[in-house]
């Protein structure tokens, strides 16, 4: 590997895709091995952790692990980590669970998917979770619910992917950290910047990818495509608007779109750090946060989530936030801008924002084009009529 590519979070990345002979023993055993059945989120974490997005996690966190990284944002090694990994089973579950057995993991549908090799079972405080990751303990929040919701055990180990599978919807933009670092290398970028959406792109995140991109070489624009909540747009949608940004819009050559098939978890600030570190993993030199990062409702402060960077040393994390203001179409100027490029006064300042969209798109209206490109704004009307 090229000196030129950021190393991944902890130094490796990880891979933990079963070998051919061990997926043949793992099949041959798959009946007589205890079961767990996995959520959606669950899924995607033994994804994201198999293709080394979550390095260096290599398995369902440990206690000493998911503890410190509850309270401390740091894993017990004292790296930074901002958000638990953790499968929560019922008790019922667990307990017939040994210690050091090889536990089959099912998909929601049911499938074979990965095992887990069980080193701990241990209970856990799901207020106590929720407060310090999520700042809030009321199950209004979306994340939080999640955590109420499951189970009272988490199981911990190592995993193993029996099979990366192509992306049933987006195979093409299936790019997995190893193939991102490679394209990187291959396209002679130095610096990289990382874009986390989950919303249909509009202009203000348009202006913010395009001040980013006058910095670096290229631009890794990375929607996430795993589980998000109810009233968000959903994934293919949002994907053929990255398309039509991606066919009109961007230099194509200095960008490359993937999908991240992770599930939101609506941690604002410690999700933005996790957010951070995961496009470090994929290859990325940079990251952009905004104005609420990954936050739902009005549980976080517009910039809570540039300035918990500022718990932390640059090189710990190693990847770069770049910082923007809230953006906002400006009548006076007739661009995009943000209270730092900008004169207008509060009257001349159009603000945009994925909820505002989600919004009009619900009344039947079509975002006007100082909030999307009308090509984008023609899809999301479309699309939304039909559902
Ligand atoms: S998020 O949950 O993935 O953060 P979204 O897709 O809306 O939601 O945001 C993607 C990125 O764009 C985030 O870094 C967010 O802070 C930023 N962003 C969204 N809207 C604006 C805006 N109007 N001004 C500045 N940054 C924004």
């Amino acid at each position: 590997m090229s000196t030129d590519l950021i190393a991944p979070h902890g130094g490796e990345l990880i891979n933990c895709l079963a070998t051919p002979e061990e997926k043949k023993d793992f099949l041959a055993k798959a009946d007589s091995l205890p079961r767990v059945q996995l959520d959606e989120r669950a899924t995607s974490d033994l994804v994201m952790i198999a293709i080394g997005g979550f390095s260096p996690i290599s398995g369902f966190m440990e206690k000493d692990d998911y503890l410190n990284v509850v309270e401390n944002m740091r894993l017990a090694n004292g790296l930074p980590w901002s958000v638990p990994v953790t499968l929560s089973v019922t008790e019922e579950e667990a307990s017939p669970l040994t210690i050091g057995s090889l536990i089959r993991l099912d998909d929601p549908n049911g499938k074979f998917v990965g095992i887990l090799q069980l080193t701990e079972k241990y209970d856990y405080d799901k207020e106590h979770e929720a407060k310090n990751v999520y700042r809030t303990s009321e199950d209004k929040h979306p994340g939080v619910k999640v955590i109420y919701e499951q189970g009272e055990i988490n199981l911990a180990g190592p995993v193993w992917l029996l099979e990366r599978e192509a992306h049933p919807q987006f195979p093409n933009y299936q790019i997995d950290p190893a193939a991102s670092r490679a394209l990187f290398q291959e396209k002679g970028w130095h610096t990289v910047v990382g874009f986390q959406t989950r919303n249909p792109i509009h202009r203000a995140h348009e202006y913010i990818i395009k001040c980013a991109l006058e910095i670096v070489d290229g631009l890794f624009l990375h929607p996430l495509v795993g589980a998000t909540k109810s009233d968000d747009i959903p994934a293919d949608v949002r994907m053929r608007c990255y398309e039509i940004m991606m066919d009109n819009y961007f230099p194509q050559e200095r960008v490359v779109l993937a999908i991240n098939p992770s599930a939101m978890r609506y941690a604002g600030p410690r999700e933005a750090i996790f957010h951070a570190l995961i496009r470090k993993n994929y290859g990325c030199t940079h990251f952009i946060v905004g104005r609420d990062h990954a936050g739902v409702g009005d549980y976080y402060g517009t910039y809570d989530a540039q300035e918990i960077f500022g718990e932390f040393k640059p090189e710990e994390l190693g990847i770069t936030p770049l910082k923007f203001e809230h953006a906002f179409y400006c009548t006076r100027t007739e661009q995009m801008a943000t209270a730092k490029t900008s004169p207008a006064t509060k009257e001349e300042r159009i603000h945009l924002s994925g909820t505002k969209v989600r919004a009009m798109l619900r009344e039947g209206k079509t975002p006007p084009p100082q909030f999307s490109r009308p090509k984008v704004a023609e899809e999301l009307a479309k699309a939304m009529k039909v559902e």
